[in-house]
């Protein structure tokens, strides 16, 4: 049972002895002076039933009276007030202790696949894709705790016209001349080409394509590279290795696991059937020699252009490989629900996807979401960039986290840890549609809602359970109310299930990372107005701790962090 349930089925019998016929509400109350949690339904429901407010709330506050309760109390107008006896807290926080799951209860699995850390072959990755991977990350760990059966893909963007771009820079640079015949890449070795050579190979491609014959050509070989050419196919499969290698290993750095790496170009066998079952089934039309499709829906504006299936040149676009990945998810993977992660700028593309996915008839019951997020700027507020003016590295990001909280941290490992955490922490510390300022300083501190702040609350328990351990004293099964400070911490714990259902739910980690810090502060609380080892029953106070501990640390786990035992 959760608190809130608990004041939900006080108020469904409370209900339905005054004869209401709704279904109760309830929140968290928004000052402790109010109780635990409130109703505020009660203007309302008077008024549909022409009762006086405060004599329905009365009445519904006294049938609503239970053990699991103090008080029910009402205030003001009308709201029904509940303060949770300290047996029940006692009871519920002790259950809590000795379950893995912390009494949040699974939920009817969803086959889920989340999409998210969105690279591209050759593209270094960049502060854009900080967000994706770490919000990706967490809301994977998120959906699998609370039961689903998660799968990750991480989508790489390895086909269309930036390859073309790719391919033509790859050309310039073994030594291609325009009116040089095809296959353009000569005597050029891949095998030593590192990640950084192969962004230059990029650069100067996309460079060079601003002008219109160079993107004739890269056009060209976009479309020789989708119809399998032999040279062109050998070259792309190996700049596309040499950038997955570097991709994984930084998603490995920042904890992000994929259970697939699937690309664009994995669609590719599915783009010609799927375009002659829209056509046949007068779905997808001609227009100007291209071949679209026509979208709408609320995600979309008014005025949504079609999604463009197929350009006239015969090339696949972005919207035709991740319609036919959409596509292939459900009906090879079985997904019932599908979650795009990327950032709001992708809005329209994205929509324009889940619309035409819908009108083919692709994603019939299915749950199709797309989970945008805000911008990280740099001090001018503008979007987060390097001296040169392009968007700052992801890899200089991390190295910057990994040097500060390397002054900080003497342990190397647990620098590590607090480096990686400061930088997530950040990025799961308000809510996802929320941007924010890069500010490593403010990001690495130990005091605020912080990454390290955090780690530092968990480190710490853990030194008074192993100085209680030295000393003999072990923590009890049971867990006791005996002050104010430690009722607070407690409910703090308590709200743990909801959170993580609100988490899933609203695929927002934010949930989980504001429940971490409230644990952690009042715990601080508790830990100065309390003697732990030295009062009246250290093995009670010190199940308190052990269950603050747990609550950290999974909500840190749930956030992609990683916990220290030492700092
Ligand atoms: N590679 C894309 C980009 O850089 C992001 C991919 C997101 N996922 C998707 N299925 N479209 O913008």
């Amino acid at each position: 049972m959760s608190i809130k349930s608990a004041a939900l089925a006080a108020l469904a019998s409370a209900y339905k002895l005054n004869g209401l016929g709704a279904v109760p509400s309830v929140i968290r109350s928004t000052k402790p002076e109010f109780g635990d949690l409130q109703c505020n339904e009660m203007m309302r429901l008077a008024k549909a039933t022409g009762k006086n407010t405060h004599d329905l709330a009365a009445s519904v506050a006294a049938a609503a009276r239970n053990d699991v309760f103090d008080e029910v109390s009402v205030a003001g107008p009308g709201f029904v007030n509940f303060r949770l006896s300290n047996e029940t807290i006692a009871a519920e926080a002790s259950a809590m202790l000795g379950d893995p799951a912390l009494g949040a209860e699974k939920q009817r699995p969803i086959r889920t696949v989340i999409d998210f850390g969105g690279p591209n072959v050759a593209k270094a990755l960049h502060v854009g894709h900080l967000r994706s991977f770490v919000i990706g990350e967490s809301l994977r760990r998120i959906l699998s705790e609370i039961g689903h059966d998660v799968i990750s893909d991480i989508h790489l963007g390895d086909w269309g016209l930036q390859m073309g771009k790719l391919l033509y820079g790859a050309a310039i640079a073994s030594g291609w001349q325009h009116g040089d015949p095809v296959p353009f890449i000569k005597d050029f070795s891949f095998d030593e080409m590192s990640v950084e050579e192969l962004g230059i190979l990029y650069k100067s491609g996309n460079a060079a394509s601003e002008d219109e014959t160079a993107l004739a050509v890269a056009r060209l070989l976009t479309n020789m590279l989708q119809d399998g050419h032999p040279i062109l196919t050998a070259a792309w499969k190996r700049m596309r290795e040499i950038s997955l290698e570097a991709v994984s290993a930084t998603a490995e750095q920042l904890g992000a696991h994929f259970d697939l790496l699937l690309g664009e170009s994995d669609a590719h066998s599915e783009i010609a059937p799927m375009l002659d079952d829209l056509v046949s089934r007068g779905l997808a039309r001609e227009s100007d020699g291209a071949l679209v499709i026509e979208v709408s829906g609320e995600e979309l504006p008014d005025n949504a252009p079609p999604l463009l299936l197929r350009k006239s040149d015969g090339a696949a676009l972005y919207g035709t490989t991740d319609l036919a990945t959409l596509r292939r998810r459900v009906r090879d993977i079985g997904a019932q629900q599908i979650i795009y992660c990327t950032d709001d700028r992708q809005a329209l593309h994205v929509g324009s996807v889940f619309s035409a996915a819908r009108v083919a008839g692709y994603a019939n019951g299915i749950e199709l979401r797309h989970v945008t997020f805000g911008t990280v700027r740099g001090w001018n507020r503008k979007p987060f960039k390097t001296r040169d003016g392009s968007a700052a590295a992801l890899g200089e990001m991390i190295e910057l986290a990994l040097a500060k909280a390397a002054e900080k941290v003497k342990d190397k490992d647990s620098a590590t840890a607090v480096g990686l955490g400061a930088l997530k922490f950040t990025d799961l510390s308000i809510p996802r549609k929320t941007g924010y300022v890069f500010d490593i300083d403010r990001m690495t501190s130990f005091e605020g809602r912080t990454g390290p702040y955090l780690q530092y609350a968990y480190a710490r328990i853990c030194s008074i359970l192993n100085k209680a351990a030295l000393a003999g004293i072990v923590p009890g099964v049971t867990i006791s109310v005996s002050h104010p400070s430690e009722r607070a911490v407690l409910v703090e714990c308590l709200w743990y299930p909801h959170s993580l259902s609100e988490a899933a739910r609203r695929l927002e980690p934010f949930e989980i990372a504001e429940r971490a810090y409230q644990v952690a502060d009042t715990f601080s609380r508790f830990y100065t107005d309390c003697e732990v080892l030295t009062g009246e029953d250290p093995p009670a106070r010190l199940a308190t701790c052990k269950l603050v501990a747990q609550v950290i640390g999974k909500c840190l786990e749930l956030l992609g962090m990683e916990t220290v035992r030492r700092m």
